[in-house]
């Protein structure tokens, strides 16, 4: 019998490129139930996934097409200039979620109160914060930017639409993660169940599980930060990075998108820095959209987030867009940093009681 004679036996096998996990169905299988908050999350990550999906479609081809590129003229609520896909990235989100009857409110780094889909409440349990395009001065020069993400359930009636249940900690998320829009475009995801990536496939437009239960190494090479303020941070800070200067093993990594530089430190291990400034003492970035939902990540992962004397999921914000300084990766590199933040307290402290007995 030749080759051609032989019945065609059905290879399962190789019928796929591997054995593709979409996001919904893994959303699902780590909660290891079809409950309706089950359900809900899983769909919650699903319209994630869809706004991510047409941010990359838009920043993709943005070059190709009108208005996608350049700033607004306008500033947002903390002062910065907005670009347009800043507002074209946020409305994604906001007409994502419309008709979802999934979220009531949308908090937003772009917007200076949450906003309200009055159709979807009170069904919708859940608030979702977000930073619609993070590292906004990548998008003109075609570099990886991100979109930040973290879910909390909506506690009380906010009947008078202040939310101030959104002014707790950080141990209030229910889910976490990031977008990046890299050479391919991953979302990475947390539920509380560990720390999972997934890769766009665009051919069919599904997110498909490349990492599960990812771990980040307890110390790494890596050290992210904007050294141009050097001048600009606390004695304790610069003490640090010269420490760093000194020491073999250490390499710089700074990509001007916060994202990016976490997705690095995430699978190769190091720390991320934005600490304050002369002119900024609580640094730049956002607790509610930034800081918090990457710590919850990356303590899902056995990482640390820190303020530098404060566990970041510990931070009680006054305000929703409140910023705080951030330390943030490997557990034993952001514990080397707050190690020379104590010692320049402890040296502060000193000082003080010796001139006060002067
Ligand atoms: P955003 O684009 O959302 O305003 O965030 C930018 C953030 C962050 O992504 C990045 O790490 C940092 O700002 C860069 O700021 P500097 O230019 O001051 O280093
Ligand atoms: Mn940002
Ligand atoms: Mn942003």
């Amino acid at each position: 019998m030749t080759d051609v004679d032989q019945p065609l036996a059905l290879d399962h096998e190789h019928a796929l490129d591997r054995n593709y996990m979409t996001l919904s169905r893994h959303v699902l299988q780590q909660l290891h139930s079809f409950s309706a908050d089950a359900q809900d999350l899983s769909a919650l990550m699903t319209r994630i996934a869809l706004a991510g999906k047409l941010i990359a479609r838009r920043l993709t081809r943005a070059g190709l097409v009108e208005d996608a590129l350049g700033f607004t003229g306008r500033t947002n609520v903390q002062g910065e200039a907005v670009k347009k896909m800043d507002i074209f990235a946020n409305q994604v989100f906001i007409s994502v979620f419309e008709q979802s009857g999934l979220v009531c409110r949308l908090a937003s780094e772009e917007m200076e109160k949450p906003y309200y889909i009055p159709e979807n409440c009170p069904v919708g349990r859940y608030t979702l914060l977000y930073d619609p395009i993070d590292g906004s001065s990548n998008v003109d020069i075609n570099l990886n930017v991100g979109s930040i993400f973290s879910i909390r359930k909506q506690e009380g009636d906010d009947a008078d639409g202040t939310a101030t249940d959104l002014l707790q900690d950080g141990h209030k998320q229910i889910a976490a993660g990031y977008i990046l829009y890299g050479p391919s475009t991953m979302l990475v995801y947390s539920i509380g169940t560990g720390v999972h990536a997934f890769t766009l496939d665009p051919s069919i437009g599904e997110f498909i599980l490349a990492n599960e239960n990812i771990q980040v190494p307890t110390h790494g090479p890596v050290y992210s930060v904007n050294e141009g303020n050097f001048w600009q941070w606390d004695e304790s800070i610069r003490d640090y990075i010269r420490y760093v200067h000194r020491h073999e093993g250490y390499t710089a990594r700074y990509s001007g998108a916060l994202v990016g530089d976490i997705h690095r430190i995430l699978f190769q291990g190091g720390v991320f820095l934005y600490p304050g400034t002369i002119k900024n003492p609580e640094g730049k970035l956002r607790l509610l959209y930034e800081s918090a939902p990457l710590a919850f990540l990356i303590e899902q992962a056995g990482g640390n987030a820190s303020t530098g004397t404060q566990a970041i999921l510990d931070v009680v914000p006054d305000k929703i867009h409140t910023r705080t300084p951030l330390v943030i990766g490997s557990k034993e590199d952001v514990a080397l940093v707050e190690s020379f933040i104590q010692e320049h307290l402890r040296e502060q402290r000193d000082k003080a009681i010796l001139t006060s007995q002067s």
